[in-house]
């Protein structure tokens, strides 16, 4: 209700200007605000959360609004992705609207105040899950990639509930070929090292959850879902953006470059997810993403195996009231 009154002033600005009013709004009034949580407690990669459906990663990259976000009634919240290092992104404008497809487009490139300023901001108590998502700095070449992951990595394990590994960005050059068969197998044996030792010496074990892209060859989804088992990894993030344009074509910011997300993107991510789950079934969990902005498309990635489920540019074209219709729903 109040969103859409809030909607139409915030649509009339540039899209990342909005993104940072409303953030901060939210921020310093959110004691305000009742909490809305409803829950529904699932249990998954070994956590238990209070529901089901989270924000996926992007929204807060650096943690500044982790309180206000969960008095929305998200079940968890995905921080990131952080970088070891900080870094400045992309130049602006980097997000596009394309609002007759309830999409959007963005290039940010990991805009963010690296790992250590995030690992403060998350230190508080808190009621809800916290994932957060890391990758690597656009200046550390890719053949160095797994030595920015280990250092995000160990960085965020003690304050985790779940690490989530973003190999599927398009706005960092070079990064979605890290999918590839023998990088990907490199990247996660090398972080299975990292996390053994990790858990002897503090005598925990943090989920690690994989977050893969919706332009992966269907060909690769079997050799992935086996390195997923061999490397004990915990959940799959299916999905990132995507670079296809079939969904948009001739709309207006439709040639951009960079990630489109939302309802252009839902064919793709439902698609990825059935995949997997084909291969997965109940052994690996699956958390959905992508075009989700109804009770019913919801729904449908639990009728097709999702276990959780996250949500960002449905947030922004219909407003916080998504997150309860679709927990009420369930
Ligand atoms: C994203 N997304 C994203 N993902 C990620 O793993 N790390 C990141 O830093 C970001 N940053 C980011 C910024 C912006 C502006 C958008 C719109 C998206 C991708 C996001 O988490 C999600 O996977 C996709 O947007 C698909 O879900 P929706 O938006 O269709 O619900």
């Amino acid at each position: 209700m109040l969103y859409s009154l809030v909607k139409p002033l915030l649509f009339a600005v540039d899209a990342e200007l909005a993104h940072d009013v409303s953030l901060e709004m939210l921020q310093q009034f959110h004691r305000l605000l009742p909490s809305r949580r409803i829950d529904k407690p699932v249990r998954v990669m070994g956590l238990d959360f209070p529901n089901p459906v989270g924000l996926a990663a992007g929204l807060d990259k650096n943690g500044d609004y982790l309180d206000g976000l969960a008095r929305l009634g998200f079940g968890f919240i995905e921080a990131g992705s952080v970088t070891p290092y900080a870094q400045p992104g992309n130049p602006q404008p980097r997000v596009f609207r394309l609002r007759g497809a309830h999409s959007l487009i963005n290039r940010m490139g990991f805009n963010n105040k690296g790992a250590d300023y995030l690992v403060e901001r998350a230190r508080a108590s808190r009621d809800f899950r916290l994932g957060i998502n890391i990758g690597k700095n656009a200046g550390t070449p890719l053949a160095r990639a797994l030595d920015d992951y280990r250092a995000g990595f160990e960085k965020v394990y003690p304050v985790a509930d779940y690490i989530a590994i973003n190999v599927s960005s398009p706005n960092t050059p070079g990064l979605r070929d890290l999918q590839n068969e023998g990088a990907l197998e490199n990247l996660l044996a090398g972080l299975d090292q990292t996390r053994r030792r990790l858990e002897d010496e503090q005598g925990y074990r943090r989920p690690l959850a994989l977050k893969l892209s919706p332009d992966l060859d269907g060909a690769a989804i079997p050799a992935i879902a086996g390195l997923l088992h061999r490397y004990r990894v915990d959940a799959l993030i299916a999905t990132n953006t995507t670079l296809a344009r079939d969904s948009v074509a001739g709309q207006r910011h439709a040639e951009q470059s960079g990630g489109l997300s939302g309802v252009a993107l839902r064919e793709r991510a439902r698609l990825l997810l059935t995949e997997f789950y084909r291969e997965l079934g109940n052994d690996i969990p699956i958390i959905s993403v992508g075009g989700i902005d109804s009770a019913e498309e919801a729904r449908w990635r639990f009728d097709a195996g999702a276990r959780l489920i996250q949500l960002y540019t449905g947030l922004i074209y219909r407003g916080p009231g998504l997150i309860n219709a679709i927990i009420r729903s369930i």
